[in-house]
């Protein structure tokens, strides 16, 4: 009993203590209060009320407004929000970067230039409205030698962007598109794989600019953590993350890509690390949230406040259930990190040798992950050859000498298939400068590529039998003309410290993460690409589930068009999460393709396709009368 007892007094003064570490920046102290909104005109009042948890209003209309609408707010409304948020830049009026390119806008020397730039990915990341994937916003404005948009119009783009300087910029925006039926979104970077962080004629809260960030070197809450920790803006990309933790002395679980929105999209659906297979998914170090909620109101949510949306923050994904603002992670002791790389190619070793030396390295992940390794490689056919790369294999706290030894093993059974390796083996000081060289900057994504990605359980990898299984679907795929992205890793709970959270429960027993895509020719008819979309769904995507039954995938890097995404995303979590969405957000303000709790919208597309470049309305209503006037698209939606 005495332990208990003591234990229990330790408990007790903790929580008196006035020591906690909890802090606001100064963009979460410009609020909006429901005083202030009481303060305005009383026509002023109804577009920026705040709301209540109250039962929706089912009476509301089909779709949500768009700008060709009658009841789309008026241009004078439009002008009082920008006068209310917090300058008068903050409000942008949506201008696609590419109507340079087209009609009256048309610029020749401006468009070349911009051409120039398109694969870059700053010109979509630091664009108010521009994605890495575009396709989702219907390809409506793109630069003509990278796709002919016949004209410049607005399409999947949203039709006004606030930029967010502060809390009460999202608070306004969130009530204004609310109280308006206008549709909302929330772009951070724009890398999302789905077209999440597109939406035609919504309202985007853009939170790009929240980059603010402050180090704690001794961090206490009452959930019982004491140690260092950070606190990042939700608009803190990699590049700011790793750069300032290295500052201090200290690393941050967050993804190898290097313009990844940490703290939006990516932490909030999960996020994978170089440090996965050490610490868990990103999601699994949060202490806590600042968030904007579908009420307008700004809350924290942590272990001891809103515990529910804390749970559901971590895992459940963007776009969902609010408007975060700022994200508390635990850090970690800087440490020495080894990389290796290396690749070999059919055209020396020949197809058979090749395939047994792919085959010995997918082999033995279940061991590298084991030892805390991360490794990011590729299988595709180029030409007429096949090339296996390893992007780098990531591994922290080993010395090279270390990780030399741990692939002796591999080094052994490709000499017994007579296939050389000398892999290229660097040691750095620490995480910081071994990522910065290791990982390649991604580029924007394509315009006529679908892709797709499965989570491969450590019990695929247990027996022979497992192994042959495994690699022989992925071989076929690469066969297939299709590449192979693989990403071993192994988060186990025992590793993050057993959180409890929204984490898809398959990533726990998974030890590689594969991605694959497919490409059509951009040409295509509307037809002829979802022709090619069904057969990669249910063709490809079916082979990689069949050998991984009851698994899942992979929400932040998944195919537009999963077959029963709840399961696959989040297994067993789903249904606690569709409470925690309806009872934070009832009138479902926020609504993202794929999302917790989208089913009951849909996008009726212009074209047909999957994509956000149309209304968003209730699923199933299609057949009223309305002004939407295109195909119901809701059987390709999900
Ligand atoms: C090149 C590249 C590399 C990648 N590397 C990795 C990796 O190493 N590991 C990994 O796990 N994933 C990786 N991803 C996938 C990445 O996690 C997702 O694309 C993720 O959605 C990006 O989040 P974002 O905020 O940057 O993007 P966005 O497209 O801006 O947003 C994504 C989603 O989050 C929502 N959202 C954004 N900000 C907020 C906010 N402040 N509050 C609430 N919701 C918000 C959006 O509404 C949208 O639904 C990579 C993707 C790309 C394209
Ligand atoms: C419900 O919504 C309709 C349409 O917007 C509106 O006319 C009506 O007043 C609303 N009712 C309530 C109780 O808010
Ligand atoms: C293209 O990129 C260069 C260098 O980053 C920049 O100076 C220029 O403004 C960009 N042009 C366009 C049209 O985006
Ligand atoms: C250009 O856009 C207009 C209006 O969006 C549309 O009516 C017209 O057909 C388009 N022209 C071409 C060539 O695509
Ligand atoms: C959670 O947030 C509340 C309210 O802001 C704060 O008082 C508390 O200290 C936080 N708790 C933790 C565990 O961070
Ligand atoms: C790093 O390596 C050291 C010594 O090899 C070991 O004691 C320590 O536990 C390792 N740290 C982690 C997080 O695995
Ligand atoms: C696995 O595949 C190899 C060839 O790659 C074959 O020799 C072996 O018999 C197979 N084992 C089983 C159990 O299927
Ligand atoms: C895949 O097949 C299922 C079952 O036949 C079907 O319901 C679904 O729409 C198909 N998906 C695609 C993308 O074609």
């Amino acid at each position: 009993m005495a332990p208990i007892l003591s234990c229990l007094l330790f408990t007790a003064s903790l929580l008196s203590t006035p020591s906690l570490s909890r802090t606001l920046f100064t963009y979460e102290r410009k609020q909006l209060t429901r005083e202030y909104v009481a303060s305005l005109p009383e026509q002023d009042q109804e577009l920026f009320a705040f709301d209540s948890t109250a039962a929706p209003n089912n009476t509301k209309p089909r779709c949500r407004y768009g700008p060709s609408d009658g009841k789309w707010p008026a241009e004078k409304a439009w002008t009082k929000l920008g006068r209310q948020l917090s300058s008068t830049d903050v409000l942008i009026k949506t201008t696609p970067q590419a109507s340079v390119c087209y009609g009256e806008q048309k610029n020749d020397a401006k468009c070349q230039d911009l051409t120039k730039n398109w694969s870059n990915s700053y010109t979509h990341i630091d664009d108010p409205t521009e994605v890495l994937s575009p396709i989702y916003q219907g390809l409506t404005c793109q630069p003509p030698s990278i796709y002919n948009s016949g004209n410049c119009s607005l399409g999947g783009y949203p039709s006004y962007v606030i930029n967010v300087k502060n809390v009460l910029d999202i608070q306004l925006g969130i009530n204004f598109a609310r109280n308006d039926q206008v549709r909302l979104i929330v772009k951070n970077t724009g890398h999302d794989f789905s077209g999440k962080s597109v939406g035609a004629g919504s309202l985007s809260i853009w939170t790009h600019g929240l980059k603010d960030m402050q180090y704690f070197e001794n961090y206490v809450d009452e959930s019982g953590y004491k140690g260092p920790a950070i606190k990042a803006g939700a608009g803190v990309q990699a590049f700011d993350l790793y750069k300032f933790a290295n500052d201090h002395g200290v690393m941050a679980v967050a993804g190898e890509g290097q313009t990844v929105g940490v703290m939006g999209g990516y932490i909030l659906g999960g996020g994978h690390s170089p440090l996965s297979s050490l610490y868990g998914m990103a999601a699994d170090q949060v202490l806590g949230f600042e968030v904007v909620t579908a009420i307008g109101d700004f809350i924290s949510a942590n272990s001891t406040s809103n515990p529910d949306l804390f749970w559901a923050l971590r895992g459940g994904g963007g776009g969902t259930f609010g408007v975060v603002t700022s994200v508390t992670i635990k850090a970690f002791k800087d440490m020495p990190t080894t990389a290796a790389s290396w690749s070999f190619s059919s055209a020396k070793l020949g197809v058979d040798k090749f395939w047994a030396a792919s085959k010995v390295f997918v082999d033995g992940i279940t061991n590298l992950v084991d030892n805390g390794i991360y490794s990011y490689f590729t299988v595709v056919q180029s030409g007429s050859d096949y090339v296996f790369t390893m992007v780098p294999l990531f591994a922290p706290n080993k010395t090279a000498s270390q990780l030399s030894s741990l692939l002796a093993g591999y080094q052994s059974k490709l000499t017994a298939l007579n296939v050389p390796f000398s892999p290229k083996i660097t040691e750095y000081k620490g995480f910081y400068p071994a990522w910065q060289a290791e990982f390649p900057l991604e580029a924007q994504s394509d315009v006529q590529t679908a892709f797709g990605s499965r989570l491969f359980p450590r019990s695929n990898f247990a027996s022979e039998t497992g192994r042959n299984l495994t690699f022989s679907v992925l071989r076929s795929t690469v066969e297939g003309g299709q590449m192979v992205l693989g990403f071993a890793t192994s988060p186990t709970l025992a590793k993050a410290g057993n959180p409890d959270n929204a984490v898809n429960p398959a990533w726990r027993n998974a030890v590689l993460h594969a991605i694959t895509g497919r490409r059509w020719d951009a040409k295509s008819s509307t037809t002829d690409i979802l022709s090619v979309r069904r057969s990669f769904t249910n063709g490809t995507m079916q082979k990689w589930r069949d050998v991984t039954p009851g698994s899942g995938s992979y929400l932040n890097e998944a195919d537009r068009l999963e077959p029963n995404w709840q399961q696959s995303f989040w297994g067993s979590k789903y249904e606690r999460l569709l409470q925690i969405k309806k009872d934070n957000d009832p009138r479902d303000v926020f609504w993202a393709a794929n999302a917790v709790g989208s089913e009951g919208w849909t996008v009726e597309s212009v074209d047909g396709l999957p994509n956000e470049n149309g209304k968003l309305c209730k699923a199933g209503s299609a057949t009223t009368t309305s002004s939407a006037g295109s195909t119901p698209t809701g059987v390709l939606l999900g």
